[in-house]
This record gives structure tokens, sequence and C-alpha cells, in this order.
């Protein structure tokens, strides 16, 4: 099934990209579903763009017959092999119909058409992107092939009651023999990877809905009958993202019907087929009992985003994988947007900078680094990743800044409008949004090819008899694999300067044109610039890249009491939270180093707890700013890391900072808001909980026997999920032993929730220190644990050797070891999962010695195997390189 005899596979260019020989104009499925064994039949409606044999993309697929123009083929009159199904046709217009055979039941990799749950209670799916259609027919399976479908069903009533498939719905009827079929057009041409299908026993939320230009919408939420009830929160975020998309883009929904299933086996978030999205659980249920507030505003935010690749994805699509990002650095912009339309905007903006540096920022400085649209590839799935999407929506969002509100609108609507109904470059996405505005943005493109995190260095000097500030920036982007030279990039810098007392200083840059501001945009597009303003009556403290406003690292060499100022005073959440992340940096520096009382850490600790007794700030933004950053950003600050050593050194940034706000007044806030805790989802109550939470953490940094009682109230009493969570995250990780009873208790009371079990899987993953590894074994025996569940397998082994540095990286080796085994396995099963999470190795060079020569061991005696899939294969050879 993963082609592993040709694992070593070619890679594709960027560069060798040709248009198709052959459109598909129309093609007409007809699905005759059963578990073990469904047949396909596919009519293809094909014209002829270039004089070549037509060639279908076809993978594991059993071929029962083929015709051209009703004229049947003998296995003379075609070539199959190596995934495709080449015919000599001499006509410009013919049907090819193809008949195939399936065993979705066997399909354990979860692309193509697959089993959800068991043989007896389950479903059938598919998942098609990014090259899942050449499982289920044979088809010129890339994007720039737009076709209109129409998809017949047909089942057994009994098994499959319920048959959807994208489009609108067009007739059902009754069969012989206690089987049904169904219907469905879709008018609009869309590429075959939007393609779905779902057939099964499922139950439906439904709500009706008028879009902005007056068409009626039935909108579904289907799930299995025991989850259908924790469907609400994603129907009313998915009817505000409609209206939101209607007011801000002015993008209406375009068919009578939108279908949203959830499933408990997807190997990714979700998926944005047209007409019939399909998501992960854990991205589309939220219940009281068993949600957590993050869970909620995941849940929106998905939701939102796979609505809104309607347009950004689906009626403008991508016209190769190449350009995966034009579609989903994009369309994560507008959900990102989106999200903190609905919530608070700067915490939306720390949660996702924090997101894309402990995610993109690792990614980019190793071996997997890739630019946003890379230049080649040899597993498409693998692209998928934290650069394509996170600094593909920073990339969209530089772009927005640059064109002011009204220009990225006008530049949007003449992007959708000259693309609509077609598959899209990156370029043709600058273009539009230029071209609208009368500006050039072809240097941007730069930022697309070419990888690393760009450091840009700043420094200022004052001259005061001059009352004059002049600030230099200088940028330079680290070589990367393939890529050693680089070049300079726009980066836009939006600036302000501060005096002492917090006051923000009007700025008269030099040559500047527009009124004089306390803000201001410049952008260095060359290795170096300096900008000169004037009248600056006292020495400023420079506020840079608010709102961080490029992807950058920002060096600047701030004193401690410099980064205080801007911590207690900048108006810019973004950048207050910003200083404070720089401050407990610096601190963690001199802890680290030794130095107990350093200007930084009293500095840090000090403007802390001021603003601790600050009423004026809100509990949500309090809590971020009283989080320094974690072990793994932590670990980017260290030539060569060692895991236990950035724990313990955190750990005593936490305990400074503890002991400086004081034990009893941390306490005090605590039982504050324990006294006023509800399980309500307001945002007030879920700022409380977060800060609340806070407070407990802090708390065992300096008392762990206190915040143990208070943690173990807090579980028993608890009205939700996430105070729940929070309370047996602290006793479990103060004394796993201790918290033995409500680990026990948790695993009962949510034995039948499955997500609820994979958050029990993923505490205990995450358990710091020497045994942690022997827990994930015990854990694996637990009887609901499986290697066949995607969401089990991240819960478990993708956090633990993501997110336990100290668990996976001990220093022999085992867990390197142990991981490499499960690989093997996981792989056999399902090459896309196996292949996400050997990314874990991503930062073995940087790891200190003894550490290095363990993990490279194992590396490069996986990658030397020639037995893995094209999936694992690819991610093992560069990492080991
Ligand atoms: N296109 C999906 C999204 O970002 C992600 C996805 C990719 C899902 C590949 C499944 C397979 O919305
Ligand atoms: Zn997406």
């Amino acid at each position: 099934m993963n082609d592993r005899a040709d694992a070593a596979t070619s890679v594709i260019h960027l560069v060798d990209y040709r248009a198709p020989a052959w459109h598909v104009e129309h093609v007409e499925l007809d699905f005759d579903l059963g578990i073990d064994r469904t047949d396909v039949v596919a009519k293809l409606d094909l014209r002829r763009m270039a004089n070549e044999p037509l060639r279908l993309n076809g993978e594991g697929l059993e071929l029962l017959s083929v015709s051209v123009d009703g004229r049947q083929l003998g296995p003379n009159d075609y070539i199959l092999g190596n995934g495709t199904l080449e015919i000599a046709i001499d006509v410009d217009r013919c049907v090819v119909e193809t008949r195939v055979g399936l065993r979705p039941a066997e399909n354990t990799a979860l692309e193509g058409l697959y089993l959800s749950g068991s043989r007896d209670t389950g479903f059938l799916l598919t998942q098609c992107e990014a090259e899942g259609f050449r499982h289920i027919t044979f088809f010129p399976d890339r994007p720039d092939v737009l076709s209109k479908y129409t998809v017949t069903l047909r089942a057994d009533r009994e098994r499959f009651p319920v048959l959807l498939a994208g489009g609108n719905p067009d007739g059902e009827g009754e069969l012989e023999g206690g089987r049904h079929w169904a219907r469905f057009v879709d008018p609009h041409p869309k590429p075959s990877y939007l393609f779905a299908l779902v057939a099964g026993r499922l139950a439906r939320i439904s709500q009706d809905y008028t879009t902005a230009d007056g068409r009626p919408v039935a909108l579904h939420i289907w799930a299995e009958a025991d989850v259908i009830d924790r469907c609400h929160y994603a129907m009313d975020s998915l009817v505000r993202s409609m209206r939101w998309d209607e007011e801000t883009y002015g993008r209406n929904y375009d068919l009578d019907v939108f279908h949203v299933v959830a499933t408990h086996d997807f190997n990714m978030g979700a998926m944005e087929n047209k007409g019939l999205n399909i998501f992960n659980a854990k991205y589309l249920l939220a219940d009281a009992d068993s949600g957590t507030d993050d869970e909620y505003r995941h849940v929106e935010a998905v939701v939102a985003h796979e609505y809104f690749h309607n347009w950004s994805g689906n009626r403008v699509t991508c016209r190769d994988w190449f350009q995966l990002s034009l579609k989903e650095g994009l369309t994560v912009f507008r959900e990102q947007s989106f999200s903190a339309d609905m919530n608070s905007a700067p915490l939306k903006r720390i949660e996702d900078v924090a997101l894309l540096r402990r995610a993109q920022f690792p990614e980019d400085a190793g071996p997997l680094s890739h630019p946003v649209r890379p230049a080649e590839y040899s597993e498409i799935n693998n692209f998928y990743t934290a650069t394509v999407y996170e600094k593909g929506s920073e990339l969209v969002r530089m772009l927005a800044g640059r064109l002011g509100k009204d220009g990225f609108r006008r530049g949007m609507d003449l992007y959708f409008e000259r693309n609509d109904g077609d598959a899209a470059t990156i370029e043709d996405f600058l273009s539009a949004l230029g071209e609208a505005n009368d500006i050039d943005l072809t240097p941007y493109l730069a930022w697309y090819g070419q990888a690393g995190t760009p450091r840009l260095s700043a420094s200022g000097q004052y001259d005061a008899d001059a009352r004059r500030y002049t600030l230099k920036l200088r940028q330079r982007t680290p070589a990367g694999p393939g890529q050693a030279e680089k070049r300079s990039l726009p980066i836009p810098v939006k600036l302000a300067l501060f005096a002492t007392d917090g006051r923000m200083l009007p700025l008269k840059l030099r040559d500047g044109t527009g009124p004089v501001d306390t803000e201001l945009t410049v952008v260095i597009d060359q290795a170096e610039a300096t900008y000169v303003f004037d009248d600056v009556d006292v020495a400023p403290v420079p506020s840079l890249l608010r709102g961080f406003s490029a992807p950058v690292i920002l060096e600047f060499d701030y004193a401690p009491d410099e980064l205080a100022v801007l911590l207690q005073h900048d108006v810019d959440g973004f950048n207050r939270w910003e200083a404070g992340q720089q401050l407990a940096a610096l601190a963690y520096d001199d802890l680290r180093d030794g130095k107990q009382d350093s200007a930084a850490v009293t500095a840090w600790t000090g403007a802390l707890a001021t603003l601790f007794g600050n009423e004026a700030i809100d509990d949500a933004l309090l809590a971020e700013l009283l989080t320094p950053p974690g072990e793994i950003e932590l670990v980017e600050r260290q030539a060569e890391r060692d895991p236990d050593r950035i724990r313990a050194t955190r750990k005593s940034l936490l305990a400074a900072l503890a002991s400086r706000i004081g034990a009893s007044k941390l306490r005090q806030r605590y039982q504050s808001l324990h006294a006023r805790t509800t399980g309500a989802l307001d945002a007030q109550s879920q700022a409380a909980r977060q800060l609340k939470r806070r407070m407990l953490d802090l708390i065992a940094a300096v008392d762990e026997s206190d915040a143990r009682t208070l943690a173990l109230a807090q579980y028993n009493e608890a009205p939700g999920m996430t105070d729940r969570l929070a309370a047996l995250t602290i006793l479990a990780t103060t004394s796993t032993d201790g918290a033995a009873a409500s680990i026990a208790h948790f695993r009962e009371r949510y034995a039948d929730n499955a997500l609820a079990l994979d958050k029990w899987f993923a505490v205990q993953a995450q358990l710091p220190g020497d045994d942690a590894l022997a827990r994930v074994q015990a854990l694996e025996r637990d009887a609901t644990f499986t290697l066949r569940n995607p969401n089990r397998v991240q819960a478990l082994i993708g956090l633990f050797a993501r997110a336990n540095p100290t668990g996976f990286h001990r220093a022999d080796g085992a867990a390197y070891r142990w991981l490499a085994e499960r690989l093997v396995t996981l792989d056999g099963l399902n090459p896309q999962v196996a292949a996400r999470v050997a990314t874990a190795f991503n930062g073995w060079k940087r790891l200190e010695p003894v550490r290095r020569e363990a993990a490279h061991a194992v590396v490069a005696e996986l990658a030397g195997r020639s037995d893995l899939s094209r999936d694992l294969t690819d991610i093992l050879g560069r990492v080991a390189l």
C-alpha cells in the first residue's frame, strides 16, 4: 500500500512544472460501498491539452476494467505500473471509464477510503488531500485539474443509513435487497483533493442559514450518536465564521448544503472538502464537562479555518503543491484575524507568536528547514508544516500591513475575482494585491523562496545635545539546507519610542513623510539602514517590531530596566508581553550562570510584582505576563542543549518570581479567583481560570505541599475540564506517586470519552524526569492504547518525543532507541503519522555531545533502512544529513 519498494523515489521540482496534458471536464463517480469491499466506477470526460498519452494516477487499486468511448481495453491496450495507468489515445475528446475495487477495512494509513471506528459500528469516509484520490480511482490527481463532479453512492440501508458527498443533493431512493442510493452534484469545478464521501450511522444537528446574498443554506453537523450533543459549539462557530467572511471579505457560501463530519480517526486537524468538511473530533467536539477553554478556542478557530477555505483554497485553489501556502498561509491568516475579532486581539497575537516560536522557529533552525514555498519535495505530506502554515500566515500579515485594511480588502477582492474557479500561484496572489493598490509587491516574493528566520539587529544612539536618536538596523539570514547565500528581505518594523516614565514620544523621522505620530513603520529592505529621529527630548527606550510586525528574531541590547519600562508601559499588548519575555530570558541566562540577584532577575521579578498588584490589568494578560518562555523556547538560547539544566534553571526562575511576589499574596489571589470560579465560558471566567492556573504553578515553585493541597481540592471540586486538568497536571508533576489516586479517578471517570482519555495520556507523557520512559512504556500497555489511532499516538508518543525534553532526551539514549522501534511499527500502519512523530529528531545536532552521539546512532541506523515508507524515509533522510 505504501510503495515501500521505491521509497527512495524521485524528487519533484517546482521548476519542472508543466500544465496538464489532459483536462477532466466532468467526472461521474459511482460507489458500491462496503466495509470489506467497495467498487468504484469512474467516468471521465476528457479533453486533450497537449500531445501526450493519457496518464492517470492510481495506487493500491484493483483494476477490474477500463474502456475508452465504450470500447473495452485489453491488457495490451494500456500500461499499468508505478502508480500510473497510461493509455495512448488519438482523439482530442473521449470518455474513459474505469472500474476498480478497494478494501477500506484494511486501510490503516487513513488516506483514500477508510473505516473509522469498529467494523460493526464504524463508518466509511475519505481523505484525499494531498494525493489520496489516487487511492480511490484512476485520475489525474493534481490540483490544477478542476472538474465538475456527479457522485452516486449505493449501500446497504441498515448498515449505511446516511450517505453524503460534496455538492448539492440530487436525488435518493431505494434499491433491491435492502439497499439504497443517493446522488450529489457539485456545480463548482474542483480539484480531486477536495472530493469527499461519508457513509454510515451518524447523528446530526442542523441549522438554517441565509447568506448575505440571500441563499438559504442547510447546515448539518454529523457525528456518532454518543458525541452529537457535543457539536453545538461547533455549529455556533460555523455560523459566526460564515457571517464574518461575509462582513470582512464579502464572501458568501455557494451551495445549498454544508456538511461537517466528526471522526476519531484522522491524520490531521480537519479537512476542507467542498461542501463536506471532515474534522478530527478533537477540533469539533466541545462540552462543558470534558472540554478545556483552550479546546473551545481551537474548535472555533478550526471550524472557521475549514470554512474559510471555501474561498481561499476551494474557489481559488493551488496550481501545484509547491503553492500550498497560497491556501494554507492565507487561510491561517484569515482564521487568526477572525479569532482576534471574536476574542482579545492582543492575547491572540501573543498566542500565535508563541506558537510560531515554539514550532516554526526550531523547524527553521534545523535540517528540516524549508521555504514557505519549497522548491522541491519527495513526499508532499511532509510539507504540511509550521513553516507553510504559520510562517505563511505571517507573510500574508506583512502584506496586509503594508496595504492597510482597505487596500488589503481591495487586493483580496481582485485576487478572488481574477482567480475564481482556477488554480493559482503565489505570484498571482502578490500581483492581485499589488495591482489593486498600484504597489509593486514582488520584493516580498523573496520571503516565499528563502528559508531560515532572519535576524534583525538593532542599535540605538541618543545625542542629548542634538536631541537626536539614531536607530541602526541590520538584517542577516543564516544559511540552511540547500541555501548557503541569503538575500536581504523587505522587513517592516513597526516602532515607537518611550520615555522612561512611560510617555510615548512623537516620531519626527528625518526625510520622513506623513504626519508626526507616536508609532510608525519603516521597511528595511537592504542589509543595513539608519533612521534618524529629531526633536527627541529624552533618551528613549525603543519599542521595536510592535505587534510582531515581521517573523524575525530581533536582537537589541536592552538593559534590564529598559525592558522593565516597556513591560510596565507599552500600550502595544504584544510588545508589552514581549518585553517581559526578553527580560525573563535575560534573567534565565543569569540564573543559569549562577548570578542569583542580577539586575535582570531583580528587574523582571520587580516589574511583575508591581503589575501583580495592578487591578487595571486583565486576568488573562496578567497570566501571560507571569509565564516565562517555556523549556522548548529556552532551548534556543543555548549553544548546546542539556534539557535537565534548562528545566532546573527555568524552575529557579519561577521560584525567584514567586518569592518576590510572595507566597501569601499568590495564595490570596488564588483563593479569590477560586471563590468565584464557575464553569462559565465567557472571557472573564476563562481568564480567571487561566490566572488561577498560573497562581498554582507559582505556588508550586515555592511551596510544593501547599500547591498540592490546593490542587487536590481543585481537582475534586472542578466545575469543568480546564480546572480539573490544570489540577491534575500540578499533582502529577509535583509527585507522580502522590497523584496516583487522581490519575486513576480520571481514567475511570472518562473511560468512555476518547478525547478526555487522550488528555490523560498526554499529561502523563509530559511528566519530566528519569522514569518518564518507563511510565510511557507502562501506558503503552494500557488497554485503551493503540497505534492505530493518530490522536492516541500523538497524545502518548508524539508528546513524549516533542514536549518532554528531559524525559525523551535522557542521556543514555534509551528513549531514542525506544522511539525508533515504535516508528518502524507505526510506519507499517500509518506512514504519515510515523513521519510526523519522527520530526522529534529534528534538533539532535544541537544536543550536548553525549546525547548527540546517542541520537545520531539511532537516526543514522533508521535512515539506513530500505524497508520504510516514502514519508518516513524522507524525514529521516533530511534529519540525518
Ligand atoms: N487542508 C487541511 C487544512 O489545513 C489540512 C489537511 C491536509 C488535512 C492534508 C488532511 C490532509 O485545513
Ligand atoms: Zn488549511
